[in-house]
């Protein structure tokens, strides 16, 4: 019953064709090894925020009198609404964690190189539209931070020249941070940012499909047709559009190789997960900070605002610039940076295992930099801090400026044609 419903639902729309060519047979190089875990994950968790986040908005009030208490309602009162709660907000913290290391094994393997550019570009706009729904998220509570984190990075928009008033006051609804605020956050949170998500990611995947997957020796496991023997060849019975027009070397189908490899990858990661959303729901401050534990208060300021951990990195070097305006664009010059990182790295060789030393130590110190950028990002401005915050923030964006000069003519070590194990 099951095969004839099938084969007249592929006549209309090719379901089982689409399944093989993105999951079932989707040819994976053979060599992935736990780094790959993170985008799997990365779906998981975003699967987690918006079933979460359904079920919350069903208990929530999106207004400046009733979503402090709404929130606290759920916490006490909603069936199992304090699990719901706690799984939305430390799963905010899991997605930065999952997509940071995320993009760091694509920035080790070299993955935003051509012909991945495209790839790197979803990813990163992935990213801005993540980092914007979770400031959008995190005003929602109407906690005393939730205010005043809201208030310093909207307040940032008035130092554009010209503009810069009339903009912050149209995107706030109001002359200070309100309800109006609040609701209009509420919507973009719920509904318009969360959309623009899931289109994104299913594009990710799209662009990533297209040209087929890096791996961590940089070898494109797609050659041109004739490159492998006929006899090699039938080991495989990948889809057809890839063995018309390429050989496919090296490479397994996801399943059931890494559908079940991704498994112990989910089983790890919720073995922490629940971990910390049943031991620890706070993070220690740096999930939910504290002052949020009380409602939202224009008459009084946090003894320091300080952004949740993952806007840390940026946060840090929007406050060692001392100009408002120059500070901005840093912040937003850093991201830039990372859009262009396929463009910033002119070599050819992808992996890091076989590209020069200094290319291992740069991005080593990137690495350390990002770190210090981020503890940083969750403590006071103290001149000591500031200073070591400068020098973060010089070797962050020196980073892509010595990878631009040393990637043309570098020494690498040859790369095998075929993977090694
Ligand atoms: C919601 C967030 C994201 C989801 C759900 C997601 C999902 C995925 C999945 C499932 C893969 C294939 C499996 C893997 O290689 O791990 C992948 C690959 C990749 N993603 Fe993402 N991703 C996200 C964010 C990002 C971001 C922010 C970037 C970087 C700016 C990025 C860059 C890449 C690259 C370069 C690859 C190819 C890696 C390779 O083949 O070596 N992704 N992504």
């Amino acid at each position: 019953m099951l095969t004839n419903f099938m084969a007249w639902m592929d006549k209309r729309l090719p379901v089982t064709d689409a399944w093989n060519k993105h999951l079932a047979q989707y040819p994976a190089p053979k060599n992935f090894n736990f780094w790959y875990f993170f985008g799997s994950l990365a779906m998981l968790v975003l699967v987690n925020q918006i079933l979460t986040g359904v079920w919350l908005t069903m208990s929530y009030e999106p207004s400046g009198d009733g979503a402090f208490a709404s929130v606290e309602y759920i916490m006490r009162d909603v069936d199992y609404g304090w699990l719901l709660r706690y799984m939305h907000s430390t799963g905010a913290s899991a997605f930065f964690i999952v997509v940071y290391l995320h993009m760091f094994r694509g920035m080790m393997y070299g993955s935003y190189q051509k012909p991945r550019e495209l790839l790197w570009i979803f990813g990163m706009l992935i990213f801005l539209v993540l980092m914007a729904e979770a400031f959008m998220g995190y005003l929602l509570p109407w906690g005393n931070m939730s205010y005043w984190g809201a208030q310093v990075i909207i307040s940032l928009f008035g130092a554009i020249p010209v503009i810069g008033d009339d903009l912050t006051q149209w995107i706030r609804g109001d002359y200070v941070i309100s309800g109006a605020t609040l609701n209009r956050f509420f919507a973009l949170h719920v509904i318009a940012m969360p959309l623009v998500l899931v289109i994104l990611v299913f594009l990710h995947i799209l662009a990533l499909h297209e040209v087929g997957s890096n791996n961590p020796e940089g070898i494109e496991v797609k050659k041109k047709k004739g490159t492998i023997k006929p006899e090699d060849q039938s080991k495989f019975t990948f889809h057809k559009q890839y063995t018309d027009k390429y050989d496919i070397v090296d490479a397994i189908p996801f399943h059931p190789y890494y559908s079940v490899k991704d498994i112990m990858g989910v089983a790890f990661f919720l073995f922490i997960f629940c971990w910390v959303m049943f031991f620890a729901p706070e993070g220690g401050g740096y999930f939910i900070e504290a002052p949020n534990f009380e409602p939202a208060n224009g008459l009084k300021t946090p003894e320091h605002i300080v952004p949740v951990w993952y806007f840390g990195p940026f946060y840090t070097i929007l406050r060692v610039v001392p100009d408002k305006l120059f500070g901005a664009v840093a912040m937003f010059g850093a991201i830039i940076m990372l859009f262009a990182l396929p463009w910033f790295d002119r070599g050819t060789v992808k992996a890091i295992k076989y590209r020069c030393t200094l290319h291992t130590i740069n991005l080593i110190q990137f690495v350390i930099c990002f770190i210090v950028l981020g503890i940083l990002g969750t403590k006071s401005a103290t001149p000591l801090n500031n200073m070591i915050g400068t020098a973060a923030s010089f070797g962050y964006f020196g980073f892509f400026i010595l990878l631009w000069f040393y990637s043309k003519n570098e020494k690498c070590k040859p790369v095998p044609e075929r993977v090694s194990h």
